[in-house]
């Protein structure tokens, strides 16, 4: 039996049939919205339940319940706020409308949405709740500052999707992940967030966690990102040679997570698992510093949140690993659990230390980055620098 979704039901908006026809029909006459890469992704994963129990953008109950205490209206925990902007001007469009429809911006009809509920909203109270900083230089906070000044909650139906560029078959919808753990006969699933190519410490926490665990969901994040992190395109590479080299082929499934990442640390790190339930996995890794950026959290801070909530509550158990490093001393990888040795004999590098070095065409030490992941990496920065 797979896991429960949160809040008991995956949701399932995506229509079909003479349903999804008279919905497009009924789309030409109604004031149009046109989402960003951002709000289009946040639709798609509203409507296919990796969002359960989200059925639409939140309405100000939910919105202000979550920002306030991490939970929606009906109490269920949620961390991050999901929800879609619009202009004065829009809202003025909308006035009287039951329905908009939802375009994408390259202008495919995504959707429809019910036109329930126009709020205004705090953009600092936001910042300071999710992100614990109103720094505008913090790359979620900036991204909240743009966006538009009123927010728009109200139930959505999803008709198409735009095809994903690259590695459509990397695209699975929950009740599909659900289906490949059930027929593999996982029980124990363990899922890994990433934004970044798997370096060896992250490699650490996957084999620990596939020590404990039946299967690894390798769930690499692929939606927007900041922009000195590295393409997904360039990190699915990444993950391929790797995971070809060095994982046993029928104990990890890899499927994208096409969320845009919000760098929003603690929070960040209590919606992440409440999605990967969604998708299926019992358990969640979470190490060091986890969705963070910069200095804006304890390297911890994404672990201590979730004492906040009862076990039942959160019904996905978190995996916690320390800071993970190459010890030279033992030889290989640990963490100050396991590693007596000093700092002199271990390697860590930071992301910043290695986006250096890969600029300069230097390849990072294999206790950091297996070979053939250096390799790809190396080949992007490469083509980058016109070489
Ligand atoms: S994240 O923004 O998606 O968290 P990243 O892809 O670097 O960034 O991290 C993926 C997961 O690995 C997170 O749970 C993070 O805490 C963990 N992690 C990354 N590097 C280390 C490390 N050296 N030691 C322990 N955990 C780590």
């Amino acid at each position: 039996m797979t896991i429960k979704p949160h809040g008991g039901v995956l949701i399932d908006r995506i229509l079909r049939g003479e349903e999804r026809e008279a919905a497009i029909a009924r789309a030409a006459s109604l004031p149009r919205l046109y989402l960003d890469s951002w709000e289009t992704s946040d639709l798609e994963l509203i409507a296919n339940g990796a969002y359960s129990p989200l059925t639409g953008f939140m309405k100000r109950a939910d919105y202000e319940k979550v920002v306030g205490e991490m939970r929606l209206e009906n109490g269920l925990v949620w961390s991050i706020p999901i929800v879609l902007g619009v202009s004065r001007e829009e809202a003025e469009s909308l006035r009287g409308a039951g329905e908009a429809a939802l375009y994408s911006e390259k202008g495919l009809l995504l959707g429809l949405i019910k036109v329930e509920e126009i709020y205004p909203y705090d953009k600092e109270e936001e910042a300071r709740q999710v992100f614990w900083t109103t720094d505008p230089a913090h790359p979620g906070v900036r991204r909240l500052y743009r966006r538009k000044e009123l927010l728009l909650g109200g139930e959505i139906v999803l008709v198409n999707r735009e095809k994903p560029a690259l590695f459509p078959e990397l695209y699975l919808d929950p009740r599909e992940t659900r289906r490949v753990f059930a027929e593999r006969g996982w029980r124990r699933v363990a899922a890994f967030q990433t934004r970044n190519p798997i370096h060896r410490a992250h490699e650490y926490l996957q084999k620990c966690a596939l020590e404990i665990c039946d299967g690894l969901f390798l769930n690499p994040l692929v939606g927007e990102t900041k922009e000195d992190d590295i393409p997904a395109v360039v990190r699915v590479k990444c993950y391929q040679v790797l995971l070809a080299k060095y994982y046993p082929r029928e104990r990890v499934f890899i499927s994208a997570f096409p969320a845009a990442m919000r760098y929003a640390g603690p929070r960040e790190a209590i919606f992440h698992a409440l999605v990967r339930k969604n998708y299926g996995a019992t358990h969640f890794i979470v190490g060091r510093d986890h969705a963070g950026v910069g200095n804006y959290y304890g390297t911890y801070d994404a672990q201590l949140i979730f004492d906040e909530f009862a076990p039942e509550e959160l019904g996905i158990t978190p995996l916690f690993f320390e800071h993970a490093f190459y010890c030279r001393a033992c030889g290989g990888m640990a963490s100050s659990k396991t590693c007596p040795h000093g700092d002199e004999e271990h390697v860590f590098l930071s992301g910043t230390k290695v986006r250096e070095m890969l600029a300069k065409g230097e390849v990072p030490p294999e206790e950091f980055t297996r070979r053939e992941v250096a390799e790809v990496l190396l080949a992007y920065y490469q083509g980058r620098n016109g070489g």
